[in-house]
This record gives structure tokens, C-alpha cells and sequence, in this order.
């Protein structure tokens, strides 16, 4: 199959192509380079512009007239600039992707598989907290409420709206991915993060490890989980690209098993992990020890989810095969590779 993969030059976009590419299949990379490095697009067919220039997708099509279906993966992705900068949020990520769905269809490319995330579910309230004493209650569904807290999150909602009107409307086809938290690299070595200064929990945890900083802070000690700290769903990278190649091939096959034009999936290892569970996995897995701080929760932290993964397994034939232990490991080798690559540490 040939794939469109808008976003292709940024951390999950490159990684899929490498697997579609491992998968036999042949990725068409669009991005802007607004954050994705050159050095990730490597030797793959590679258009440099936005999503919403629709000369360009027309041209792309043109060339690539056997293309069968489209990742949508680009965007601006950070929370906190997204506060900063809503305007900017919400034209590129939902008025641009307007233009490129609308243009896909106008080109006869129907099938579009979104890159959406497990930041739209809404937070479980002290009384639902409350009604369980495991972990097991943050579970979530994807019919479970939604509550996007960020305009980030916000835009994200807004395209999957987007798309599931637009595929009660028109010939347009969606599989809408929500990711939970991908870490590590490919198989390689080859992608991985490229932010300079990592503020996600697995960065800061990589760098206190490698000795990179003196310690890490745990924001938030009073959730209501076993240990009063946050819980994620971390996957490998890796398998997350898996799942894209799963929703590519097995596309029309999908649509059909649902019933409906469009389809929400969760994607993760459908097992929660607390900050403080994590930190001792790092510890483990990097033989290092990493002393720890404490501090009040940042404004906007939430205590999270983990997904069911029902779904993506009966949908998609797809679950995780890699342990947290292999992400970590990943996430280790990456931060260690990672300046050959990008040229900087
Ligand atoms: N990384 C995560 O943990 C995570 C979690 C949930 C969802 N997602 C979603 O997955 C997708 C990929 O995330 P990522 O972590 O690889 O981010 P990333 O920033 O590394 O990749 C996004 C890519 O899109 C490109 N881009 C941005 N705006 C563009 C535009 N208008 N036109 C063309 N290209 C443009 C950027 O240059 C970049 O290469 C995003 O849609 C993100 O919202 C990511």
C-alpha cells in the first residue's frame, strides 16, 4: 500500500513510516518542519508544506495517484503553548485539517486515520474515586465522557467532531487512534523525542538517570490512586506504529465490522502505571538510582487514565507486545543515541 503521513518528519509520524515501510507498505511524507527535524524524513518520498495548502495535496495525489489511505499525525502538539497560543492551535490543527480532509475527499482519497489522544477523556471525580479503592477505576472506555481540558485537547475533539460529521455527510472514511503515552524509539534507534529540553515525565526521568539533572520532582503525592500519584498508560513507540499499519491495512474492514463511518480506538498497553511505579522501573531498568523530590501539583495536572483496549483488539487485531521494561529500555538507548542523529544532546 502506499500511505500518505502527514506529520511524517515528527517523532510518532517517522517511526510509522518505518513500519509501514517494515510492514512492505510505502509511506508519503507532508510536513512542514514547523517542529519535526529534517534529519527524520531520511530517504522516504517527502513533500515540505502544510497540510492546508491544497495545491500541494492536489500535487501530491497527482503523483502519487495509488495513494490508499492518509495518517493524519501533524499538528502543534505542546498544552501549555497551546494556552499561550489558541489562535495558532486551532488554525493549524482544525481549519487547516478541514482544508486537507475536504481535499482528500474532493481527490478521491476517502480513508483518513486520525492521531488523536487520550487527553479528551474527562477526569474521574472524588466520588467515582472514591467508589473503588484500586487503580483499576481509572480505566478508561471510549464511550466513557470526554472533558478536553486544554485547547490542545481541544482541538483534538474538535477534528474528531470534524471527521465524524463529515463522514455522516460524505464518502469520507475515519479510523480516530487515541493514543495514551508513547515512549522509547524504533527498533533502530533511528527517531525518537527531539525536544531539546524533554518536560514530559519519561524525558525528565531519562535525564535524572543518566545524570543529567540531580533529581526528579513528583508533581502531585495526593491523587486518589495506590500511591497518590498520577497513572498513565505507557507503550512502546513501536507498538503504536504497529497499530497504524494494522488500521491501514484492515481500513474498509473496520468501517464495515463497525457499522458506522466512523470509529474511535484506544491505543495503549491497557495497564496503569503510577509516577511512582514508573520511577522504579527506570531505576531497574538503567541500574541507576534517582533520588527524588516532592511537590504540590502543577496547575492543570490531572491524575489520568489507562485505556481499555478491547476495542483496538477486536477491531484492529492489535494489543501491545512489548513490556514497559523494553519502552524504558527504548526511551534509555534513544536519549544515549540520540545526539548522532539530531546533533545535540
Ligand atoms: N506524542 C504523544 O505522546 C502524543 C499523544 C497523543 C496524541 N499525539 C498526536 O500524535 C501526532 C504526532 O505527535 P508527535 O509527538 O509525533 O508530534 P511532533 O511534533 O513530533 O510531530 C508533528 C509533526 O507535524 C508537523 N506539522 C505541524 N503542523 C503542520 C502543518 N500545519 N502542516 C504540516 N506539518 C505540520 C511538525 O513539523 C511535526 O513534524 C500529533 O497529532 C499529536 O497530537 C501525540
Amino acid at each position: 500500500m502506499k500511505i500518505l503521513v502527514t506529520g511524517g518528519a515528527g517523532y510518532l509520524g517517522s517511526i510509522t513510516a518505518k513500519a509501514l515501510e517494515v510492514a512492505g507498505h510505502v509511506p508519503v511524507v507532508l510536513d512542514s518542519l514547523l517542529t519535526g527535524p529534517q534529519a527524520f524524513v531520511r530517504e522516504r518520498i517527502f513533500y515540505e508544506g502544510d497540510i492546508g495548502d491544497r495545491e500541494l495535496v492536489r500535487r501530491i495525489v497527482e503523483e502519487h495517484p495509488d495513494l490508499d489511505a492518509t495518517i493524519h499525525m501533524a499538528a502543534r502538539i505542546v498544552v501549555p503553548e497551546s494556552v499561550e497560543k489558541p489562535y495558532e492551535y486551532y488554525r493549524d490543527n482544525v481549519s487547516r485539517s478541514l482544508e486537507l480532509f475536504d481535499q482528500l475527499l474532493h481527490l478521491g482519497k476517502p480513508r483518513v486515520v486520525f492521531s488523536s489522544s487520550a487527553s479528551l477523556y474527562a477526569i474521574k471525580d472524588a466520588a467515582q474515586a472514591a467508589s473503588s479503592t484500586s487503580n483499576e477505576r481509572f480505566e478508561v472506555r471510549e464511550d466513557d465522557p470526554l472533558e478536553p481540558t486544554s485547547p490542545y485537547a481541544r482541538t483534538k475533539r474538535m477534528i474528531e467532531e470534524v471527521l465524524e460529521d463529515m463522514a455522516l455527510a460524505t464518502d469520507l472514511r475515519a479510523i480516530m487512534l487515541r493514543y495514551f503515552n508513547p515512549i522509547g524509539s524504533d527498533p533502530d534507534l533511528e527517531s525518537g523525542i527531539y525536544a531539546k529540553e524533554p518536560t514530559h515525565v519519561i524525558g525528565q526521568l531519562v535525564m535524572a538517570a543518566r545524570g543529567h539533572q540531580p533529581s526528579f520532582t513528583i508533581t502531585g503525592t495526593d491523587h486518589p490512586t495506590s500511591d497518590g500519584t498520577g497513572i498513565r498508560d505507557y507503550l512502546h513507540v513501536w507498538d503504536l506504529a504497529r497499530a497504524h499499519v494494522r488500521a491501514v491495512e484492515r481500513f474498509d474492514q473496520v468501517i464495515e465490522a463497525v457499522g458506522e463511518p466512523s470509529v474511535v480506538v484506544n491505543l495503549g498497553r491497557g495497564e496503569g502505571v503510577t509516577v511512582r511505579e514508573l520511577i522504579r522501573a527506570v531505576e531497574r531498568v538503567s541500574g541507576r538510582s534517582i533520588r527524588v523530590t516532592e511537590a504540590p501539583p502543577r496547575p492543570g495536572d490531572a491524575v489520568g487514565a489507562f485505556a481499555n483496549v478491547d476495542r483496538a483488539g477486536a477491531l484492529l487485531d492489535w494489543r501491545t507486545e512489548l513490556s514497559l521494561d523494553q519502552a524504558i529500555a527504548s526511551a534509555l538507548a534513544w536519549s544515549d543515541k540520540r545526539h548522532e542523529i539530531l546533533g545535540y544532546e
